[in-house]
């Protein structure tokens, strides 16, 4: 698809088939017009919409788009005057009317009979249902266009609940915003090496614009990271908006980030703003990012280059100020070198890239995170924090955590819930024990042997030094060390 797209008829099926909001606002006004036109036993019908000075055709029955804009046009007398008065209007024998000229004739010679009922809105006519009765079948009758009101009434809230949707929808993106301004960058939990890093990092980008890019398996605090560095940065009291980026139909992410001119495909009988205006000023936040088409690729390069976008169905491009953050659990340049993803954008993209170490990286920050969540979970201020056995805390420690700080915190929130007492123990943590989890392969003990063995090594023996590298306290090293020592741990050891 190009900037272009809604002048393709595929892409504005397309597009209209995957925004599914406007798609079932068009599908319902589509309904009401053809009951209409169904117990009113009409030939054709029409739902227009008043557009400024302008009529635009939203919904048509038996009748082309092109023929019903020009019949709105040629039966003015009716359509106009209904819009006018905000009257209902019933028209016979339209041949017979010398205010129609020649031309006119060609279309109307057919029509007998039309019903042209306003539709309101509070006290404002916002458009009308056109219905006409075509060869002498039928007249209209006054019960005829009594009903149709019911219609017009209909169509008219459908129409209402459009406009009001997209008016909260950003509403609620501006509110949530405000919502978390109050968060912050304690929030962040780590001690180890690895972690001091990405603090130093973070420092080093937080008061600029700098575009970032974080990678990191799923569950590492991406997310939290991003939030660190707009509600510490100089866009702090501007917006912060976030898009999931993965696995979503491109025209609705499309629409999504760059918004749509009303009347660009069938569905868009609104302007919609895209995420990329709602962020100006601040922070746009693009999650799973190595996920997105070709086609939102260059557009996002666009941005990125120019400081523009563009509506789908605009032909104008409009300036914004965003700072782009964006994450991956994916490796960036490998998607890159496998061809999927674009060069100029991933060095766009990654003006700075911080990567966020799995749990596995930096197993000395696991009491710390666990004491975190205890005091976060216990919500009564009068109740005590629970604490975790020494068992417990091993045990944690040793697990694999797949998914991560997201796994570890799950784990205390269920554990504090279960656990009776106020102390949490083994069996409340409903975690597979990482033997049993490693099969006949090396465990995560094993591995962790090995490293702190190393590491002292590397340091001369200095217990101090090791701990400081390895990012564990050096009360944790002395417990480690004199529990190896212990005959019946030697198992955990296969190097
Ligand atoms: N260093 C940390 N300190 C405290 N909490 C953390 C830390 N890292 C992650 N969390 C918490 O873990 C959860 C997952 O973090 P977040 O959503 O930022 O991860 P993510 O990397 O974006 O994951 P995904 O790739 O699955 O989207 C959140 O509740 C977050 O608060
Ligand atoms: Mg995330």
């Amino acid at each position: 698809m190009s900037n272009n797209l809604p002048q393709s008829s595929n892409a504005k099926i397309t597009a209209a088939k995957t925004d599914s909001h406007s798609e079932d606002t068009s599908r319902v006004l589509e309904k009401v017009l053809n009951l209409a036109v169904e117990m009113m036993n009409a030939d054709s019908g029409v739902i227009l919409l008043r557009e400024g000075v302008e009529l635009r055709t939203v919904a048509a029955h038996n009748i082309s788009m092109d023929t019903a804009a020009s019949l709105a046009d040629l039966s003015s007398s009716g359509v106009h005057k209904a819009l006018d008065t905000g009257a209902p209007l019933l028209i016979h024998d339209t041949r017979a009317d010398p205010r129609y000229g020649e031309a006119d004739s060609i279309i109307m010679h057919e029509i007998t009979s039309i019903i042209c009922v306003p539709m309101y809105v509070e006290d404002k006519v916002i458009g009308v249902i056109y219905l006409d009765s075509r060869k002498d079948r039928q007249r209209f009758t006054e019960d005829n266009l009594n009903f149709v009101g019911t219609f017009a009434r209909m169509a008219a809230i459908a129409i209402d609940y459009a406009h009001n949707y997209n008016k909260l929808y950003f509403e609620k993106q501006l509110l949530q915003t405000d919502a978390e301004k109050l968060w912050r960058f304690e929030e962040i939990i780590g001690q180890s090496p690895r972690m001091v890093d990405v603090f130093k990092l973070i420092r080093r980008v937080m008061n600029s614009d700098i575009t970032v890019l974080l990678e990191g398996e799923s569950g590492t605090g991406k997310e939290l990271v991003a939030h660190a560095l707009h509600y510490n940065g100089p866009r702090r009291d501007k917006p912060f908006v976030v898009q999931f980026c993965g696995n979503l139909a491109e025209a609705l992410l499309e629409s999504e980030l760059f918004g749509h001119k009303k009347g660009s495909f069938t569905g868009a009988i609104v302007d919609k703003k895209g995420l990329f205006e709602v962020a100006d000023g601040g922070t746009f936040f693009l999650d799973e990012i190595a996920d997105i088409s070709p086609t939102i690729q260059s557009k996002l390069l666009r941005v990125l280059q120019e400081g523009e976008i563009r509506r789908v169905g605009d032909t104008q491009s409009q300036k914004v100020n965003v700072r782009i953050i964006s994450a991956t659990n994916k490796n960036l340049k490998d998607e890159v070198d496998a061809g999927r993803f674009r060069e100029d954008l991933y060095y766009r993209l990654n003006v700075i890239s911080i990567r966020l170490p799995a749990l596995r990286e930096r197993i000395g920050d696991i009491p710390l995170l666990v004491n975190h969540f205890l005091r976060k979970f216990t919500r009564n201020n009068d109740e005590p924090v629970k604490k975790v056995s020494p068992k417990t805390m091993e045990a944690l420690a040793n697990y694999q955590w797949p998914g991560n700080v997201r796994e570890l915190l799950n784990t205390i929130e269920r554990s504090t819930i279960l656990s009776e007492g106020n102390v949490i123990n083994v069996d409340d943590l409903f975690i597979p024990e990482t033997e049993e989890l490693a099969g006949g392969r090396k465990t995560l003990k094993d591995y962790e042997k090995e490293v702190v063995q190393k590491t002292l090594e590397d340091c001369g023996n200095n217990k101090t030094k090791t701990a400081e590298i390895l990012g564990v306290s050096l009360r944790w090293l002395h417990y480690k060390l004199n529990e190896w020592k212990k005959p019946n741990n030697s198992k955990n050891t296969k190097s």
